[in-house]
């Protein structure tokens, strides 16, 4: 496939899956325990090592290769910016700078987010900013259960509070994805369209060079209703 011929995923699915709304509902009723892994406790120790304690957190959820979780280091420098990922081989790709040029409030692990994002939880850590940028839509009906919003762990993603934001390229994922955050929270995210004038990561700037249209889902879960410092 050439570079900016990238497609939209394809699929029989036209819509929010008819199945969504009860699924998301069981998985509220009945909480996630599967137990943690130790690969997984040692990423989020790994993960909070180099924190002070008090930097505001931002988590690049899925980070692939990382090019957002370092621009998400650029923009917030007092911001402690951790990018997780599960694939050692994405985390290891060359990066857009140097090692010297990198900035310093940031980190990258190896983890699970299925586990990391519970233990994360569990630690009664809250994030600033939570990006879940391009997840990988599993567009077949039949894997409704693999998207994130459909997953057991959902649920535990809006505890972490913050300002969140979701981007897809495929408009039924991110209609999906806006759906279940208001069935578990009761809060109204902002589903919309929108222009990647510097795209964040190597598939947004591949969507966007192919003509795509983006989505984002965006809502501010701090309690005080006020995001600290907005979605940017
Ligand atoms: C389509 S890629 C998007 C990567 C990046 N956010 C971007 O936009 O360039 C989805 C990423 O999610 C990661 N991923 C999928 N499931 C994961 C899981 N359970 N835990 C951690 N990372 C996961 C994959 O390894 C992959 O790098």
């Amino acid at each position: 496939m050439s570079y900016a011929n990238s497609r939209i995923p394809e699929s029989a699915q036209q819509d929010v899956h008819e199945h969504l709304a009860a699924r998301v509902a069981r998985h509220l009723a009945a909480p996630f325990r599967k137990p943690f892994s130790d690969y997984n406790r040692n990423a989020l120790d790994l993960s909070l090592a180099g924190w002070d304690g008090r930097a505001p957190l931002v988590l690049d959820a899925g980070c692939g290769v990382g090019h957002s979780t370092i621009e998400l280091a650029r923009r917030h420098p007092d911001h402690w910016v951790i990018g997780v990922d599960q694939s050692e081989d994405r985390l290891n790709r060359r990066k857009p700078y140097p090692a010297a040029m990198l900035p310093q409030n940031m980190v990258f692990v190896r983890a699970d987010l299925v586990d990391y994002w519970r233990l994360l939880a569990e630690a009664g850590v809250s994030l600033a900013r939570h990006y879940i940028l391009y997840p990988n839509p599993w567009p077949k009906i039949g894997h409704l259960a693999r998207r994130w919003h459909a997953h057991p762990v959902f649920p535990f993603i809006p505890m972490l509070g913050g300002a969140l934001e979701c981007r897809s390229n495929w408009r039924v994922y991110a209609h999906e994805f806006a759906l279940a955050l208001s069935l578990v929270t009761g809060r109204d995210p902002v589903c919309e369209t929108f222009e990647a004038a510097s795209p964040l990561t190597p598939f947004e700037r591949k969507y966007r060079d192919s003509g795509q249209i983006l989505f984002r889902v965006t809502i501010d879960l701090n309690p005080t209703g006020v995001a600290r410092g907005g979605v940017a």
